[in-house]
């Protein structure tokens, strides 16, 4: 499909609610499918990403109903439905591929794990190499990617491991395999990835002996859980308002966990008007209200690369505000983006030349010469959903339209992205295929 993103022709007003967080989303459907009991989610994010966890936790034995906008899964307390050689199909999801491989390398039955073209290039020795260290049979392809073809083992055990990666997505593996293994896991990380995996267990009774640990052997319980909504959703509106004059907006009800709001803090770095409204924690996960006023151009500031991995999934969006800030916007640190959903460094580079913005690309990162303007024209997200969104914020304050090649992958994580952005009166629709 075609995006079509066209000049904003006002400020961007009004408010919305975003779609719920997807890593929270996965966490939520897993450790509930893993509990005994029944747990009542709310918020849950139903994208085509965390729709590829709930089918494989329907197909390992949870039970799943839809009541009144809620999600109320039934688990099975640990002891998962044997596969009977059907190959659970990930779709685009690195978050899905790579936490249920944790869970099923310590299985009695075996099972194999693949996905779409993407996710399939994807590097997955990162968690092959420490779940074989706890004695999984796993093996991925000769390039190191999926499909992931998991043998039963009767038991695992506990390691400390030390990765070289500051990614939730390893650590949460190996956490989960833990769960299975005798003795206590833990995972050292260079910095600290988005830590919801350690904030959520507790609350499906899972008590974490150390920080980043967890007792081989333990059982969840059933719990209520609302998810709050996605701040890597919600910085598209956000950074959509800082770009545009004029504009006024209120995010509601979104998460506003420390290890995610990196991007925030990089707006306000830039001299953008942000508040933090309503402040609340939701069950364990902080949450708020943001509000954002445009107050006249930005400035190109010096991302730290101990921020990173806070805002590791909002960086293209920041690309697009960066066009619009005056001087250079410096992003370093973050060669993880190389190997996400595509590889974004690459994939935002070429457009947003494309696009008539001047850019220095690097191994780890991107300078962004903002100010000079943005011209309309076509380009490719490759089939990534946050480059997708990205394109479409230069779209609204390019000299013409903008044409979004791949743009229906948008819906692996945020389905309503047109329908909330034009509900603030952005014009967004798609153009031919
Ligand atoms: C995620 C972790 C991050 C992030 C991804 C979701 C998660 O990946 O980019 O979108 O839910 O754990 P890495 O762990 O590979 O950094």
């Amino acid at each position: 499909m075609i995006l079509v993103a066209e000049p904003a022709v006002g400020g961007l007003k009004g408010e919305l609610t975003p779609p719920g967080d997807k890593s929270i989303s996965h966490r939520a459907l897993i450790f509930a499918s893993l509990a005994r009991g029944r747990s009542e989610l709310s918020g849950v994010l139903e994208s085509e990403d965390t729709l590829a966890t709930l089918g494989a936790c329907e197909q390992l034995g949870a039970t799943v109903e839809r009541i009144a906008g809620r999600i109320y899964i039934t688990g099975t307390g640990g002891e998962l439905k044997p596969l009977t050689g059907a190959v659970l199909d990930m779709g685009n999801s690195g978050t899905a591929m790579r936490l249920l491989a944790g869970v099923l390398s310590g299985q009695r039955f075996n099972s194999t794990l693949s996905g779409d073209d993407s996710l399939n290039a994807r590097p997955m020795r990162r968690i092959v190499e420490p779940l074989t260290m706890m004695g999984a049979n796993i093996r991925a392809t000769q390039q190191g990617t999926a499909p992931l073809q998991i043998t039963a083992v009767s038991s695992l055990k506990g390691i400390e491991y030390v990765s070289p990666v500051a990614s939730a997505q390893i650590k949460s593996c190996v956490l989960l395999a833990g769960l299975f293994a005798s003795g206590v896991t833990c995972v050292r990380e260079p910095r600290l990835s988005r830590d919801h995996t350690e904030r959520m267990l507790p609350v499906f009774g899972v008590d974490l002996p150390a920080p980043c640990c967890v007792n081989g052997g333990s059982r969840l319980k059933a719990a209520e859980f609302t998810v709050p909504g996605d701040i890597s959703s919600a910085v598209f509106p956000l950074a959509a308002a800082a770009m545009v004059p004029g504009s006024e907006i209120l995010i509601r009800k979104v998460g506003l966990n420390p290890t995610r709001t990196g991007f925030l803090r990089c707006l306000q770095e830039m001299g953008a008007a942000v508040t933090i409204l309503n402040a609340s924690e939701t069950a364990a996960e902080p949450a708020g209200d943001v509000r954002l006023v445009f107050n006249g151009r930005l400035k190109g500031i010096d991302v730290p690369e101990s921020r990173i991995p806070d805002m590791i999934d909002d960086l293209p969006a920041l690309m697009a505000v960066a066009a619009t800030a005056d001087g250079i916007t410096r992003i370093r640190g973050a060669a993880e983006l190389r190997v996400k959903e595509s590889d974004r460094l690459a994939v935002m580079a070429t457009g947003m030349r494309t696009l008539g913005i001047e850019l220095g690309e690097h191994a780890d990162g991107m300078d962004v010469q903002g100010g000079g303007g943005i011209s309309g024209g076509r380009v490719d997200s490759a089939g990534d959903h946050r480059c997708a969104m990205s394109f479409a914020l230069m779209g609204l304050v390019a000299t013409s339209s903008v044409y979004i090649r791949d743009a229906q992958y948008i819906a692996t994580s945020y389905p309503g992205f047109v329908t909330d952005m034009n509900g603030l009166g952005a014009v967004m629709h798609s153009g031919e295929s």
